[in-house]
Protein backbone atom coordinates (compact mmCIF):
# COMPACT_ATOMS: atom_id res chain seq x y z
CA UNK A 1 0.00 0.00 0.00
CA UNK A 2 2.52 2.57 0.65
CA UNK A 3 5.94 3.72 -0.58
CA UNK A 4 9.35 2.56 0.29
CA UNK A 5 10.36 6.25 1.09
CA UNK A 6 7.64 6.14 3.78
CA UNK A 7 8.86 2.97 5.09
CA UNK A 8 10.91 4.30 8.48
CA UNK A 9 11.91 2.35 11.30
CA UNK A 10 9.12 4.09 13.89
CA UNK A 11 10.14 1.87 16.84
CA UNK A 12 11.52 4.52 19.63
CA UNK A 13 14.86 4.23 20.36
CA UNK A 14 16.06 3.17 24.49
CA UNK A 15 16.88 7.16 25.39
CA UNK A 16 13.39 8.19 24.19
CA UNK A 17 11.58 5.35 25.69
CA UNK A 18 13.31 6.44 29.17
CA UNK A 19 12.43 9.95 28.96
CA UNK A 20 9.26 9.22 28.01
CA UNK A 21 8.78 6.81 30.89
CA UNK A 22 10.15 9.13 33.20
CA UNK A 23 7.81 11.17 32.29
CA UNK A 24 4.88 9.75 32.30
CA UNK A 25 5.46 8.64 35.70
CA UNK A 26 6.26 12.74 36.61
CA UNK A 27 9.97 12.62 37.33
CA UNK A 28 11.77 15.71 36.43
CA UNK A 29 13.17 16.10 33.25
CA UNK A 30 16.10 18.89 33.02
CA UNK A 31 15.97 19.22 29.41
CA UNK A 32 19.96 20.36 27.84
CA UNK A 33 17.70 19.14 24.37
CA UNK A 34 15.41 22.07 23.55
CA UNK A 35 15.27 23.79 20.89
CA UNK A 36 11.98 25.84 20.70
CA UNK A 37 13.07 29.57 21.77
CA UNK A 38 9.03 30.34 22.60
CA UNK A 39 9.06 27.81 25.77
CA UNK A 40 11.77 29.35 27.48
CA UNK A 41 10.70 32.57 29.18
CA UNK A 42 12.27 35.00 26.64
CA UNK A 43 10.21 38.36 26.53
CA UNK A 44 8.85 38.73 23.47
CA UNK A 45 7.47 42.03 22.48
CA UNK A 46 4.15 40.57 22.42
CA UNK A 47 2.03 43.86 21.89
CA UNK A 48 4.06 44.72 18.77
CA UNK A 49 3.61 40.87 17.41
CA UNK A 50 0.03 40.89 17.64
CA UNK A 51 -0.42 44.35 16.13
CA UNK A 52 1.49 42.88 13.31
CA UNK A 53 -0.73 40.49 12.74
CA UNK A 54 -3.91 42.24 12.60
CA UNK A 55 -2.89 43.86 9.51
CA UNK A 56 -6.54 44.33 7.42
CA UNK A 57 -4.26 43.51 4.13
CA UNK A 58 -3.78 40.22 5.60
CA UNK A 59 -7.79 39.05 4.56
CA UNK A 60 -6.24 39.63 1.29
CA UNK A 61 -5.48 36.69 -0.92
CA UNK A 62 -2.87 37.67 -3.45
CA UNK A 63 -0.94 34.76 -4.40
CA UNK A 64 2.08 35.32 -5.74
CA UNK A 65 4.42 32.50 -6.21
CA UNK A 66 7.67 33.89 -5.06
CA UNK A 67 6.15 35.73 -2.34
CA UNK A 68 4.37 39.41 -1.87
CA UNK A 69 6.60 41.97 -2.93
CA UNK A 70 6.54 44.42 -0.08
CA UNK A 71 7.75 40.88 2.02
CA UNK A 72 10.51 40.49 -0.22
CA UNK A 73 11.78 43.46 0.04
CA UNK A 74 12.32 43.47 3.69
CA UNK A 75 14.61 40.53 2.79
CA UNK A 76 16.49 42.51 0.77
CA UNK A 77 16.54 45.07 3.33
CA UNK A 78 18.20 42.46 5.57
CA UNK A 79 20.76 41.65 2.86
CA UNK A 80 21.35 45.57 2.49
CA UNK A 81 22.33 45.87 6.30
CA UNK A 82 25.42 43.13 5.86
CA UNK A 83 26.31 45.01 2.49
CA UNK A 84 24.99 42.65 -0.15
CA UNK A 85 22.98 43.86 -3.02
CA UNK A 86 19.98 41.24 -3.65
CA UNK A 87 17.21 41.69 -5.93
CA UNK A 88 13.76 41.25 -5.11
CA UNK A 89 13.28 39.13 -8.01
CA UNK A 90 15.76 36.77 -6.83
CA UNK A 91 14.03 36.25 -3.47
CA UNK A 92 11.77 33.00 -3.05
CA UNK A 93 9.40 33.15 0.56
CA UNK A 94 9.03 29.39 1.74
CA UNK A 95 6.88 28.04 4.30
CA UNK A 96 10.41 27.55 6.29
CA UNK A 97 13.92 26.24 5.77
CA UNK A 98 13.08 22.81 5.99
CA UNK A 99 10.49 23.56 2.39
CA UNK A 100 13.32 25.41 1.29
CA UNK A 101 15.70 22.39 1.23
CA UNK A 102 12.39 20.25 -0.34
CA UNK A 103 11.75 22.57 -3.22
CA UNK A 104 15.84 23.05 -4.30
CA UNK A 105 16.59 19.16 -3.97
CA UNK A 106 13.38 18.66 -6.20
CA UNK A 107 14.57 21.78 -8.46
CA UNK A 108 17.86 20.16 -8.77
CA UNK A 109 17.91 16.36 -8.69
CA UNK A 110 16.57 13.07 -10.35
CA UNK A 111 15.32 10.55 -8.39
CA UNK A 112 18.98 8.53 -7.03
CA UNK A 113 20.80 11.87 -7.74
CA UNK A 114 23.05 13.03 -4.76
CA UNK A 115 23.82 15.99 -2.95
CA UNK A 116 26.62 16.30 -0.71
CA UNK A 117 25.93 17.37 3.36
CA UNK A 118 28.14 17.73 6.12
CA UNK A 119 28.75 14.96 8.78
CA UNK A 120 28.01 15.30 11.44
CA UNK A 121 24.77 17.26 10.87
CA UNK A 122 21.22 17.98 12.23
CA UNK A 123 19.03 14.98 11.13
CA UNK A 124 16.31 16.45 9.38
CA UNK A 125 18.78 15.82 5.83
CA UNK A 126 17.95 12.58 5.95
CA UNK A 127 14.42 12.40 5.82
CA UNK A 128 14.43 15.62 3.44
CA UNK A 129 16.44 12.97 0.48
CA UNK A 130 14.56 10.45 1.55
CA UNK A 131 11.05 12.10 0.67
CA UNK A 132 12.67 13.49 -2.30
CA UNK A 133 14.25 10.70 -3.52
CA UNK A 134 17.76 12.22 -3.23
CA UNK A 135 20.84 10.40 -2.18
CA UNK A 136 23.38 11.67 0.31
CA UNK A 137 26.73 11.22 0.49
CA UNK A 138 28.90 13.18 2.99
CA UNK A 139 31.59 15.36 3.64
CA UNK A 140 33.15 15.79 7.43
CA UNK A 141 33.81 18.29 9.43
CA UNK A 142 37.23 17.75 11.51
CA UNK A 143 37.85 18.94 14.89
CA UNK A 144 41.48 19.89 15.08
CA UNK A 145 43.31 23.07 16.88
CA UNK A 146 40.02 23.97 18.59
CA UNK A 147 38.47 24.53 15.68
CA UNK A 148 36.15 22.74 12.82
CA UNK A 149 36.91 22.68 9.82
CA UNK A 150 35.22 21.84 6.28
CA UNK A 151 37.20 18.43 4.41
CA UNK A 152 35.43 18.28 0.78
CA UNK A 153 37.22 16.31 -1.61
CA UNK A 154 36.70 17.08 -5.12
CA UNK A 155 35.85 14.16 -6.09
CA UNK A 156 32.67 13.42 -4.24
CA UNK A 157 31.53 17.00 -4.89
CA UNK A 158 32.13 16.42 -8.47
CA UNK A 159 29.59 13.38 -8.39
CA UNK A 160 26.94 15.95 -6.73
CA UNK A 161 24.08 17.94 -7.97
CA UNK A 162 24.40 20.46 -4.78
CA UNK A 163 27.12 20.92 -1.75
CA UNK A 164 24.95 21.74 1.30
CA UNK A 165 26.81 24.14 3.65
CA UNK A 166 25.26 25.50 6.89
CA UNK A 167 26.99 28.32 8.26
CA UNK A 168 27.18 28.81 11.47
CA UNK A 169 26.87 24.77 11.22
CA UNK A 170 24.44 22.83 13.44
CA UNK A 171 25.72 21.41 16.36
CA UNK A 172 29.44 21.90 15.76
CA UNK A 173 28.62 26.00 15.51
CA UNK A 174 31.48 26.10 13.33
CA UNK A 175 31.57 29.43 10.85
CA UNK A 176 32.37 29.31 6.93
CA UNK A 177 35.88 30.93 6.56
CA UNK A 178 36.76 33.00 3.64
CA UNK A 179 39.61 30.65 2.47
CA UNK A 180 36.79 27.45 2.76
CA UNK A 181 34.23 29.52 0.58
CA UNK A 182 36.51 30.58 -1.98
CA UNK A 183 37.70 26.48 -2.36
CA UNK A 184 33.86 25.44 -2.37
CA UNK A 185 32.97 28.33 -4.78
CA UNK A 186 36.28 27.12 -6.80
CA UNK A 187 34.82 23.27 -7.37
CA UNK A 188 31.49 24.52 -7.87
CA UNK A 189 31.47 27.28 -10.75
CA UNK A 190 31.72 25.84 -14.30
CA UNK A 191 29.00 23.32 -14.44
CA UNK A 192 29.83 21.76 -11.10
CA UNK A 193 27.50 21.28 -8.61
CA UNK A 194 25.17 23.98 -7.29
CA UNK A 195 25.80 25.70 -3.50
CA UNK A 196 23.15 25.16 -1.06
CA UNK A 197 24.02 27.60 1.99
CA UNK A 198 21.63 27.15 5.06
CA UNK A 199 22.33 30.60 6.83
CA UNK A 200 19.38 30.30 9.74
CA UNK A 201 21.97 30.60 12.74
CA UNK A 202 23.94 33.32 10.84
CA UNK A 203 23.25 35.97 13.35
CA UNK A 204 24.13 34.21 16.47
CA UNK A 205 27.66 34.57 16.22
CA UNK A 206 29.75 33.91 19.85
CA UNK A 207 32.74 36.28 19.23
CA UNK A 208 34.14 37.90 16.50
CA UNK A 209 35.94 36.43 13.80
CA UNK A 210 37.50 38.26 10.67
CA UNK A 211 38.23 35.07 8.86
CA UNK A 212 34.74 34.49 8.42
CA UNK A 213 32.84 34.54 4.83
CA UNK A 214 29.54 36.42 5.95
CA UNK A 215 26.19 35.80 3.75
CA UNK A 216 26.55 34.16 0.10
CA UNK A 217 23.01 35.52 -0.70
CA UNK A 218 24.23 37.80 -4.58
CA UNK A 219 27.33 35.35 -4.61
CA UNK A 220 27.85 35.24 -8.41
CA UNK A 221 30.47 32.21 -9.17
CA UNK A 222 28.24 29.58 -8.60
CA UNK A 223 24.41 28.92 -8.71
CA UNK A 224 23.54 29.31 -5.25
CA UNK A 225 20.52 28.97 -3.16
CA UNK A 226 21.31 31.21 -0.16
CA UNK A 227 18.46 29.93 2.85
CA UNK A 228 17.42 32.24 6.18
CA UNK A 229 14.18 32.69 7.75
CA UNK A 230 12.76 33.77 10.53
CA UNK A 231 12.62 30.76 12.45
CA UNK A 232 15.86 31.41 14.21
CA UNK A 233 16.89 34.78 12.70
CA UNK A 234 13.88 35.96 14.63
CA UNK A 235 12.93 33.45 17.02
CA UNK A 236 9.57 32.97 15.53
CA UNK A 237 9.35 29.51 14.40
CA UNK A 238 5.16 29.42 14.45
CA UNK A 239 5.33 32.12 11.73
CA UNK A 240 6.55 29.45 9.30
CA UNK A 241 8.11 31.89 7.28
CA UNK A 242 11.95 31.33 5.37
CA UNK A 243 13.18 32.15 2.48
CA UNK A 244 15.45 31.32 -0.62
CA UNK A 245 18.13 33.90 -2.37
CA UNK A 246 19.19 32.78 -5.49
CA UNK A 247 22.17 33.75 -7.25
CA UNK A 248 25.25 32.78 -9.46
CA UNK A 249 26.12 33.14 -12.82
CA UNK A 250 23.25 35.34 -15.01
CA UNK A 251 21.74 32.07 -16.96
CA UNK A 252 21.94 29.56 -14.92
CA UNK A 253 19.99 31.83 -12.06
CA UNK A 254 18.06 32.90 -14.47
CA UNK A 255 16.41 29.52 -15.37
CA UNK A 256 16.81 27.99 -11.83
CA UNK A 257 14.64 30.59 -10.85
CA UNK A 258 11.90 30.46 -14.14
CA UNK A 259 11.67 26.80 -12.50
CA UNK A 260 11.55 27.57 -8.89
CA UNK A 261 8.94 29.99 -9.49
CA UNK A 262 6.53 26.95 -11.20
CA UNK A 263 7.37 24.74 -8.34
CA UNK A 264 6.44 27.11 -5.57
CA UNK A 265 3.30 28.21 -7.84
CA UNK A 266 2.38 24.45 -7.30
CA UNK A 267 1.90 24.64 -3.73
CA UNK A 268 2.05 28.71 -2.83
CA UNK A 269 2.20 27.57 0.79
CA UNK A 270 3.29 30.79 2.73
CA UNK A 271 0.17 32.23 4.67
CA UNK A 272 -0.72 35.77 3.81
CA UNK A 273 -0.48 37.26 7.63
CA UNK A 274 3.11 36.57 7.72
CA UNK A 275 3.89 38.17 4.51
CA UNK A 276 2.18 40.97 5.38
CA UNK A 277 3.48 41.14 8.80
CA UNK A 278 7.36 40.51 7.65
CA UNK A 279 8.85 43.63 8.24
CA UNK A 280 7.46 44.57 11.70
CA UNK A 281 8.01 40.93 12.58
CA UNK A 282 11.95 41.20 11.02
CA UNK A 283 11.70 44.66 13.30
CA UNK A 284 10.61 42.93 16.69
CA UNK A 285 11.99 39.71 15.97
CA UNK A 286 15.77 41.93 16.38
CA UNK A 287 15.05 42.36 20.00
CA UNK A 288 13.89 38.79 20.69
CA UNK A 289 17.27 37.23 18.65
CA UNK A 290 19.46 39.72 21.05
CA UNK A 291 17.90 38.06 24.31
CA UNK A 292 18.49 34.91 22.69
CA UNK A 293 21.96 35.43 21.71
CA UNK A 294 22.83 37.20 25.21
CA UNK A 295 21.57 33.44 26.85
CA UNK A 296 23.51 31.72 24.22
CA UNK A 297 26.46 33.90 25.38
CA UNK A 298 25.67 33.52 28.97
CA UNK A 299 24.97 29.71 29.14
CA UNK A 300 28.12 28.85 26.78
CA UNK A 301 30.25 30.79 29.51
CA UNK A 302 28.87 28.84 31.92
CA UNK A 303 29.28 25.66 30.28
CA UNK A 304 33.09 26.39 29.57
CA UNK A 305 33.85 27.49 33.42
CA UNK A 306 32.26 24.66 34.41
CA UNK A 307 33.63 22.05 32.59
CA UNK A 308 37.27 23.31 33.33
CA UNK A 309 38.76 20.76 35.11
CA UNK A 310 36.00 18.22 34.87
CA UNK A 311 36.26 15.08 32.82
CA UNK A 312 33.98 16.60 30.32
CA UNK A 313 35.58 19.34 27.98
CA UNK A 314 33.70 21.76 25.54
CA UNK A 315 34.65 22.12 22.15
CA UNK A 316 34.85 25.68 20.41
CA UNK A 317 31.83 26.67 19.70
CA UNK A 318 31.72 29.80 17.38
CA UNK A 319 27.89 30.39 16.74
CA UNK A 320 24.48 29.02 17.20
CA UNK A 321 22.23 27.22 19.22
CA UNK A 322 24.17 24.40 20.62
CA UNK A 323 27.62 23.31 22.11
CA UNK A 324 29.47 19.94 21.99
CA UNK A 325 31.03 18.14 24.95
CA UNK A 326 33.52 15.86 24.62
CA UNK A 327 32.57 12.83 27.69
CA UNK A 328 34.98 10.51 29.07
CA UNK A 329 35.42 7.08 26.29
CA UNK A 330 34.84 4.75 29.40
CA UNK A 331 31.13 4.68 28.09
CA UNK A 332 29.57 5.22 24.64
CA UNK A 333 27.82 8.68 23.78
CA UNK A 334 24.55 6.33 24.01
CA UNK A 335 25.40 5.16 27.96
CA UNK A 336 25.99 8.45 28.77
CA UNK A 337 23.22 10.39 27.52
CA UNK A 338 21.50 6.88 29.31
CA UNK A 339 22.97 7.17 32.63
CA UNK A 340 22.52 11.03 32.57
CA UNK A 341 18.71 11.03 32.15
CA UNK A 342 18.23 8.19 34.84
CA UNK A 343 20.55 9.42 37.71
CA UNK A 344 19.46 12.87 37.39
CA UNK A 345 16.87 13.25 34.89
CA UNK A 346 19.38 15.26 32.51
CA UNK A 347 18.21 14.91 28.79
CA UNK A 348 21.48 15.58 26.59
CA UNK A 349 22.01 14.21 22.95
CA UNK A 350 23.75 11.80 22.24
CA UNK A 351 26.12 12.52 19.49
CA UNK A 352 24.88 10.14 17.57
CA UNK A 353 22.00 11.59 16.71
CA UNK A 354 24.03 13.75 15.10
CA UNK A 355 25.93 11.27 13.31
CA UNK A 356 29.33 12.28 14.90
CA UNK A 357 31.91 9.70 13.72
CA UNK A 358 33.40 9.12 16.95
CA UNK A 359 30.60 8.19 20.24
CA UNK A 360 32.30 10.36 22.54
CA UNK A 361 30.37 13.40 21.69
CA UNK A 362 27.74 15.21 23.63
CA UNK A 363 25.27 18.07 22.44
CA UNK A 364 23.37 20.59 24.54
CA UNK A 365 20.82 23.68 23.86
CA UNK A 366 22.26 26.81 25.38
CA UNK A 367 18.99 28.19 25.04
CA UNK A 368 17.34 27.15 28.93
CA UNK A 369 17.21 29.31 31.34
CA UNK A 370 20.67 30.54 33.07
CA UNK A 371 19.57 29.06 36.34
CA UNK A 372 17.95 26.09 35.13
CA UNK A 373 21.33 25.38 33.02
CA UNK A 374 23.55 26.09 35.34
CA UNK A 375 22.40 23.71 37.77
CA UNK A 376 22.00 21.23 35.11
CA UNK A 377 25.11 21.41 33.44
CA UNK A 378 26.77 20.80 37.60
CA UNK A 379 24.65 17.85 38.03
CA UNK A 380 25.64 16.55 34.56
CA UNK A 381 29.29 17.07 35.53
CA UNK A 382 28.92 15.54 38.86
CA UNK A 383 26.98 12.18 37.37
CA UNK A 384 30.32 12.28 34.92
CA UNK A 385 32.60 12.19 37.77
CA UNK A 386 31.07 9.92 39.71
CA UNK A 387 30.50 7.31 36.72
CA UNK A 388 34.09 7.28 34.77
CA UNK A 389 35.36 4.53 35.63
CA UNK A 390 34.21 1.31 33.95
CA UNK A 391 32.02 -1.36 35.38
C1 LIG B 1 20.62 24.30 10.48
C2 LIG B 1 19.12 24.31 10.41
N1 LIG B 1 18.51 24.65 9.27
C3 LIG B 1 17.16 24.67 9.18
C4 LIG B 1 16.36 24.33 10.24
C5 LIG B 1 14.87 24.37 10.08
O1 LIG B 1 14.44 25.69 10.09
P1 LIG B 1 12.90 26.09 9.83
O2 LIG B 1 12.26 26.15 11.15
O3 LIG B 1 13.00 27.43 9.15
O4 LIG B 1 12.32 25.05 8.92
C6 LIG B 1 16.96 23.96 11.44
C7 LIG B 1 16.13 23.57 12.59
O5 LIG B 1 16.60 23.35 13.67
C8 LIG B 1 18.37 23.96 11.53
O6 LIG B 1 18.98 23.61 12.66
Amino acid sequence: MFSRRTNWDRQPNRLTELLEARRAAGQPVFDLTISNPTELGIDYPERELLSALSNPQALRYRPEPRGLLSAREVVCRYYREKELCVDPSNVFLTAGTSESYSLIFKLLCNAGEGVLVPRPSYPLFDYLAQVNDVKLSHYHLRYYDSEWRLDIDRESAEGAKAIVIVNPHNPTGAFLKRQEHQEIAGMAKENGPALIVDEVFLDYPLAEDDRRFGSTAGDAEALTFTLNGLSKLAGLPQMKLGWIVVSGPPLLAAEAMARLEILCDTYLSVNSPAQVALPALMKTGGRVRSQILQRVKSNYETLRKATLNSPCSVLNVEGGWYAVLRAPQTRSDEEWAIRLLEKSGIYVYPGYFFDFDEHKYLVVSLLPGEQAFASSVQSLIAIVEQNCSTE
